[in-house]
Order: C-alpha cells, then sequence, then structure tokens
C-alpha cells in the first residue's frame, strides 16, 4: 500500500501540505517542552500506563512541569488512571488546554473527546471494514493534532505512554524527531521479555534513539501481612542480561496500586514508604538524570 508521500495525485485534497502544516505545528508545540520521553513495550498490560501516571506524578512532586500524552488512542486509560475523566476541555484560539490533575501535571487522552463510556473510537470511511486500512495513517494523525493543538505551556517533561506493539514507535519518531529517550517497561516472565526485546531493538537499532532504561514492572509481591518478598512470574534471564540495557528499578505487585489507578488517586502520595512509591521514585530519578546528562 502507498503511504501519502508517494500518491502521484491527491484529489485536490493537499494532503502534503496539511500534513507539513501538522509537522509544523508540532514542532512549535515542541520548542518549549524540554524533554519527551515515551513510555513503551512491545506486550500489552505490563504496566506502561500505570507506569507513565505515576511517573508523571514523581516528576511533578519533585517541582517540574509535565504533561502527558495518552498515545494509545484506542484503549485510552490515563484520564481514569490519573483521576480527571470528567474534566472539560477548554478551547482557545492558540489550542486546546489539556487536562489539570490535582497536582498539577497535563493530560490529552482521547477518553477525553468520547462522549460515552462505551464508544469505541471509529474512523470514518464507507464501512468499517474499509476503516481498517486506514486506521494506522488515521491514529498517526490524531496523535499529531494531539500534540500540536494542545496548549502545553512550557514543559519539563512530555511523556508519551505508547500503546502495545513495536511498530508504535517510528509512528512517534517520525512526529517528534529530538524524543529525548525511551522506557521500556517488562514483567519478568520470559514470554514478556521475549517481545520486550524486540521493542529494544526497533529503538536503539533501527531507529537509533537513546534507550533510557527498562522497568520490572510486577516484578515481586510483598506479602503485607509479614513483609515477605515472594516471586510472580518464574523469571526467565537476569533482566540487566537479557536487555543489555540499564534497569531504572523494579517495581512489586502491589494491589493498591491498581485500586489507586482505578480510582484515579495518587498512590506515591497516599503510600509514600510502600515498596513500590520507592521504585517508582528512584525510575524517577534515574529518567531525570539520564535526560540530564544528553545533550
Ligand atoms: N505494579 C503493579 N501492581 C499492581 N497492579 C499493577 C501494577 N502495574 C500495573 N498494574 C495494573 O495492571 C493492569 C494493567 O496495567 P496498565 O494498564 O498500566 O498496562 P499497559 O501496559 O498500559 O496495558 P496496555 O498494553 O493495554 O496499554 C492495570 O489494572 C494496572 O492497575
Ligand atoms: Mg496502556
Amino acid at each position: 500500500m502507498k503511504s501519502y508521500k508517494e500518491l502521484p495525485s491527491d484529489a485536490g485534497s493537499n494532503i502534503i501540505g496539511q500534513v507539513t502544516a501538522q509537522v509544523n505545528r508540532v514542532q512549535k508545540r515542541l520548542a518549549s517542552v524540554k524533554h519527551t520521553v515515551a513510555i513503551m513495550s512491545g506486550k500489552g498490560g505490563v504496566g506502561k500506563s500505570s507506569l507513565t501516571a505515576n511517573l508523571a506524578a514523581a516528576l511533578t512532586l519533585k517541582g517540574n512541569t509535565v504533561g502527558v500524552v495518552d498515545a494509545d488512542i484506542n484503549g485510552p486509560t490515563l484520564a481514569k488512571m490519573m483521576g480527571v475523566r470528567n474534566a472539560t476541555l477548554g478551547y482557545t484560539p492558540a489550542g486546546v488546554k489539556p487536562a489539570v490533575t490535582a497536582l498539577g501535571t497535563k493530560l490529552i487522552s482521547m477518553d477525553l473527546l468520547l462522549a460515552e463510556d462505551d464508544a469505541p473510537v471509529l474512523w470514518n470511511a464507507h464501512t468499517q471494514k474499509d476503516a481498517f486500512t486506514w486506521r494506522s495513517t488515521m491514529e498517526v494523525s490524531a496523535l499529531r493534532e494531539f500534540i500540536a493543538d494542545t496548549e502545553w505551556g512550557s514543559l519539563d517533561y512530555l511523556l508519551l505512554d505508547l500503546p502495545p506493539g513495536t511498530e508504535r514507535l517510528p509512528n512517534v519518531v517520525e512526529l517528534v524527531p529530538d524524543l529525548g529517550g525511551v522506557v521500556v517497561v517488562t514483567i519478568p516472565s520470559e514470554v514478556s521479555q521475549l517481545i520486550v526485546k524486540k521493542s529494544v531493538t526497533m529503538a536503539k537499532d533501527v531507529l537509533n534513539i537513546p534507550i533510557i532504561g527498562v522497568v520490572e514492572n510486577m516484578a515481586f509481591y510483598v506479602c503485607q501481612h509479614c513483609g515477605e518478598e515472594e516471586p510472580l512470574f518464574s523469571a526467565g534471564e537476569a533482566l540487566d542480561t537479557a536487555f543489555q540495557q540499564v534497569i531504572l528499578g523494579s517495581v512489586p505487585f502491589d494491589p493498591r496500586l491498581a485500586r489507586s489507578g482505578d480510582d484515579g488517586t495518587l498512590y506515591l502520595d497516599e503510600y509514600p514508604d510502600a515498596p513500590a512509591s520507592k521504585a517508582l521514585m528512584q525510575v524517577a530519578e534515574k529518567v531525570q538524570a539520564f535526560l540530564k546528562k544528553s545533550p
């Protein structure tokens, strides 16, 4: 299938002109953002969104201005996890005002644009079967608009929470060429490591993007009665050997973290002494340190 760049004629739609204008708007918006970071994992359900929400909160608690793009257009969860599901977006001539959490973190998500809880995102086409062929192009276009049309103001960090799938990163790199780095999330299982290694290769070797490091999520379970640490998965290789990357932290499974995500409350504030909170704060510190050193 040809991309819009290869079309001999655009039937008068000026598609290249439209995309170029959007790309220029993205560049202008990102001029006031110091660092952009993508949170990714080839694997689904390993905790990318939970990590993004908590990393954003941790960086905000450390005195930074932080924005988040929920780049999961079809399965957006961050408005709920960050407690702003009922926010109404404001529109000004300069752009859309993002939702702002109680802590001051900014968020834009497809979820904030859908009227009903159970409404799926449907792309406009004669039939949904036709829409399938355009889905990825339209998703990238929606993402480009999210970044370009949101009035972020000055940000220290803009975090992008990617949907599962290794193929999403090239789209993001096309939109944000000077991506500061990627945080890769995995769980300890061999199945997860197998897929997540492909994301590392995609980022590092194919796209030449700096990898900030790997976060091992649901690394173990701390018994809330005796404090004993129990493994949750039979782990594969040691992570640093498997990925040949810096391990930013091992976040234990904590049912209260899942509860906070469901309730949209601030886990780090509610349970600052929990092992998962300490691990998440450590991840934030390592991300900050990495970006401070990068050009
Ligand atoms: N360390 C943890 N302890 C307890 N629950 C967790 C932890 N990490 C994630 N969860 C829970 O696991 C579920 C999946 O997490 P999350 O939605 O963040 O994964 P994801 O990788 O973003 O998924 P998807 O691939 O669908 O985008 C959520 O209910 C979340 O609250
Ligand atoms: Mg997610």
